[in-house]
């Protein structure tokens, strides 16, 4: 969900109201997801490298995100939506903690769409924890091999994604599903997250559609 610093330049406002901007984008998209039958929706939504911002972005980050839990947590379980988060999850405030927990926990039982947050979320990180988990576990060498390591992800039952689409321009992967997204297809877009709508997601999934995936095969 690239793009909320230039939108609020854009806008003339503070890097906070963007983020605010952004978050505000989801719920439509997620409605849109609901209608167009799609099963399984991730958003990148704060990143491990996104700790480096100044102090200031990151506090007002951590509050949009409290902020934007509480008030979509109502509608999300109305409409069916399964949230879960996937990262790691011992550097977030203890207050926004309780809050993730408790969005996870409302939503547990739905099953129409399944949402992944990706908050304090690394490819890399979750690649060295897994190899972490799988030492821990005595995994043997000859029992190390691709679904022993899918396995110790962070949500193993996360599909893997069909399609990935990157706002704001950027045309790099930024540590986002890096095991996951093997054999993803990837649209970019010019569009900044905070202008990001159901046309859009709707645009990106026809040119999915017109796509010849061959997972290496001829
Ligand atoms: C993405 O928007 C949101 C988060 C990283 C949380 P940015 O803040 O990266 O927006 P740009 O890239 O500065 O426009
Ligand atoms: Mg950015």
């Amino acid at each position: 969900m690239d793009g909320n610093g230039r939108w609020a330049t854009a806008h003339d406002v503070s890097v906070a109201e963007g983020h605010r901007a952004g978050s505000r984008a989801l719920r439509p998209v997620v409605e849109a997801a609901i209608d167009l039958g799609i099963e399984s929706l991730a958003v990148y939504a704060f990143s491990t490298e996104n700790w480096s911002r100044s102090a200031g972005e990151v506090t007002a980050l951590m509050e949009i995100f409290g902020e934007t839990i509480e008030r979509e947590l109502p509608d999300l379980v109305a409409q069916g939506v399964r949230a879960r988060f996937l990262g790691r999850d011992d550097r977030a405030p203890d207050w926004l903690r309780e809050k993730m927990d408790a969005l996870e926990q409302a939503t547990l039982s739905n099953s129409r769409l399944a949402l992944w947050i990706a908050f304090d979320y690394g490819g890399r990180a979750e690649l060295v924890d897994a190899a972490r988990r799988l030492v821990e576990t005595g995994t043997t060498p000859e029992d190390v091999n691709e679904a022993a390591l899918a396995a110790c992800l962070y949500e193993p039952e996360m599909p893997d994604p069909d399609l990935v689409i990157r706002t704001s321009g950027e045309q790099r992967v930024s540590n986002f599903l890096l095991w996951q997204s093997a054999y993803a297809e990837y649209v970019f877009t010019e569009t900044l997250w905070p202008d990001f709508g159901p046309e859009e997601l709707r645009a990106a999934i026809e040119e999915y559609a017109r796509r010849r995936r061959r997972f290496g095969g001829r």
